[in-house]
């Protein structure tokens, strides 16, 4: 038997003005999008901004229904409207910030494990790691590449 280690590293801020124009800007739009969400059940709102190649920002908030599973999480609404619209264009970076029922931005907003797959695939389409932005109340972290949030993601390889 043999103990193998995985290492994750994250990038911690303790405000946006620490990062750089580019990622302030995306998580700006992360943090605008999120008070559009359409949350009727949970009350939280969770914004999304992509940042694509081609320089363009897709913004996507959660969309609830009725019928709790068809609802979906802002980052797929972002990265599934970014890839219809925009085909084949690389996502270079991704922002979230989350608002809770009192309206207050929750402690890093962590994407989901269906999101996280998503993530996954586009980044393996772009052909390089996704900058990852995840808003907090106290501190923002940032990930190089979504094996530092999906360690031993399965991906089309794991297919043959
Ligand atoms: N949600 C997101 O939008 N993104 C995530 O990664 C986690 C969860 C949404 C889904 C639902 O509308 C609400 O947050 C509560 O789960």
């Amino acid at each position: 038997m043999r103990i193998n280690t995985i290492e994750l590293k994250v990038f911690e801020y303790s405000n946006s003005d620490e990062l750089s124009d580019q990622d302030k800007n995306l998580l700006q739009c992360a943090r605008e999008a999120g008070k559009n969400a359409y949350a009727p059940y949970s009350h939280f709102r969770i914004g999304s901004a992509v940042l694509l190649e081609n320089g363009e920002i897709i913004r996507g908030n959660n969309q609830e229904n009725a019928a709790y599973p068809s609802g979906l999480c802002a980052e797929r609404v972002a990265l599934f409207y970014a890839s219809a619209n925009y085909p084949f264009v690389g996502v270079k970076a991704l922002a979230i910030s989350a608002l809770n029922i009192e309206n207050i931005r929750t402690e890093i907003a962590k994407p989901c494990g269906a999101c996280r797959q998503v993530i996954s695939e586009y980044e393996d389409l772009a052909g390089t790691p996704v900058r990852i932005i995840l808003d907090g109340l106290n501190s923002i972290y940032v990930f190089e590449g979504i094996d530092n949030l999906l360690p031993m993601r399965f991906k089309k390889e794991d297919l043959k």
